[in-house]
């Protein structure tokens, strides 16, 4: 065990506390003490401000795409087309028209993740509580429903990454600008030179089978929002697919957990968090090595890394469509073709975990407890990954069972924002069910 670590860090917060002139650690208890030394220290001495996630109307400092500068009319614009089931104007089945909508598969009820193994859009039918029941509507041909062999990531914190989906297939800049015109027929918005929030804004209509236009936004009442959103457009190109991505993505960028105790503890309330969460937060920050790549506001980081966790066949997933889980394997070498990035999948956000018990990118874990057991476990359970694409971080950590409670007491509780009911509208101007419209999901949601 690395003790000579654990001296270092209480020697460090030991100097720190003798200097008394410091005001930053002055009314801190020891463990908090210990905690600011090792944020400055993984932060490049930054502190606190580099783990603090901005406030949802500060719109100078949520990082956005210089294309869609942020503001209040796109971001009220994009809250209502996220919940509007008058979007789903694409069906395969004309029957469930206007049923469903992204937040059919990102509810806020589960902390915008799916809420169940495989999130369902279109041909889905039920929601339970928080998304748990909702199922396949057997009306509807099993190929033609709109599900995939993946997780559903959270809305969470999305700003925070460049490129979008566990590849990162989505986004026009930074590490993808090589590939902007990959798959042109699949994702023709990479080659506009937008990031990837705005891109998955836009071709997350085609995928999910929406349809923002100007029939939808006359019929429904939108135009006026559209009008104070999108003043510079032209009118004849005002009410699009773009500018309604252009919202969308606008909107998600304002979903951030900054009311989790983690936040506030960073803003100086110590009281915020209990003791053994903060064991887990100094865990976390050291010897478990969780900071090497879940690091920053929203504890994620732009890279792709392989833990060989299973894919979503050997883990009891409902619907497989084999052509798409073969691509979905791969991870990262699925969208760049090169064997170097072969099982490698983006580094989530981990906040508001809890809300939707399914983890890794294939759900092979049902509580968060096992999940980062088998992270520093540093044994894979994929066959299929060979061991020269791991991670070098993943190994065998020799954390006792205590320290891996006390690492998911952290990221269970002082990673959770309870309050995310206030990125919701209370109505859409449909008058339509949020999030779905199908018989069942208006039943649960106290609809009718
Ligand atoms: C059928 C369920 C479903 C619907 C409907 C849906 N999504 Fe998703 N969403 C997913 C899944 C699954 C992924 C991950 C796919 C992958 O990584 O390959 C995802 C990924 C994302 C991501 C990337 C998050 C990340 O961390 O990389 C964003 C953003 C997103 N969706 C937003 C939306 C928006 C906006 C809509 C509506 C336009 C929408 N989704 C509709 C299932 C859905
Ligand atoms: C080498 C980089 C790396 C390190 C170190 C690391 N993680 Fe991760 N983490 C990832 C990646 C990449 C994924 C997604 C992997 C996948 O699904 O295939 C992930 C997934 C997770 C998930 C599941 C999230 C979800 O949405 O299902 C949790 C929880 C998690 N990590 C917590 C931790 C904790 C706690 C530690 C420290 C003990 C840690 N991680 C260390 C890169 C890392």
């Amino acid at each position: 065990m690395p003790k000579s670590k654990i001296l270092h860090t209480i020697l460090v917060s030991t100097i720190i506390l003798s200097c008394a002139n410091e005001p930053y650690y002055e009314d801190a208890s020891n463990i908090d003490n210990q905690l600011l030394a090792l944020i400055d220290e993984n932060s490049n001495g930054i502190g606190v401000d580099y783990f603090t996630l901005p406030s949802s109307n500060d719109y100078l400092s949520i990082p956005q795409d210089p294309l869609n500068p942020l503001n209040n009319a796109k971001v009220e614009l994009g809250k209502m087309l996220v919940h509007e089931t008058a979007t789903g104007g694409n069906p395969k089945m004309n029957s469930v028209i206007n049923t469903y909508s992204c937040a059919s598969c990102h509810p806020v009820a589960s902390g915008f993740f799916s809420g169940n193994r495989q999130g369902i859009g279109e041909g889905g039918t039920g929601f339970g509580s928080q998304g748990e029941t909702r199922t396949v509507n057997l009306d509807m041909p099993l190929d033609s429903v709109d599900i995939l062999p993946i997780k559903v990531p959270s809305l969470l914190n999305t700003a925070y990454q460049k490129v979008m989906l566990w590849n990162g297939a989505l986004g026009g800049t930074d590490i993808n600008a090589p590939f902007t015109t990959l798959y042109p027929d699949d994702i023709p918005e990479n080659a506009l030179g937008y990031q990837g929030l705005e891109v998955q804004g836009m071709n997350g209509q085609t995928a999910h089978r929406l349809k923002i236009d100007e029939e939808f936004v006359t019929t429904y009442g939108y135009k006026d929002l559209f009008d104070a959103a999108f003043p510079d457009f032209n009118e004849n190109d005002r009410y699009s697919k773009l500018t309604g991505g252009l919202a969308i993505a606008a909107f998600n960028r304002t979903l951030l957990a900054n009311e989790a105790p983690w936040q506030d503890w960073l803003k100086g309330n110590y009281n915020a968090m209990s003791t053994q969460e903060k064991r887990g937060a100094i865990l976390f920050l050291d010897r478990a090595l969780c900071v090497n790549c879940h690091t920053g506001p929203s504890l994620n980081s732009n890279n792709f890394y392989a833990l060989g966790l299973n894919d979503m066949d050997a883990s009891g997933a409902i619907v497989v469509n084999q052509e798409q889980l073969a691509v979905m394997k791969k991870g990262r070498g699925g969208f760049t073709n090169n064997s170097e990035d072969d099982y490698k999948f983006k580094v989530p956000s981990l906040y508001n975990l809890k809300d939707n018990p399914i983890y890794g990118h294939g759900g092979s874990y049902s509580s968060l407890n096992g999940i980062i057991s088998y992270i520093v476990s540093g044994n894979k359970e994929n066959d299929i990954v060979p061991n020269s694409q791991l991670a070098e971080e993943f190994i065998n950590l020799n954390l006792t069972t205590q320290e891996i409670n006390d690492i998911t007491a952290f990221v269970e509780h002082a990673l959770y924002d309870n309050n995310l009911e206030r990125y919701v509208p209370t109505s859409v101007f449909s008058g339509n069910c949020i999030p779905n419209g199908d018989t069942q999901s208006q039943i649960d949601l106290g609809c009718n």
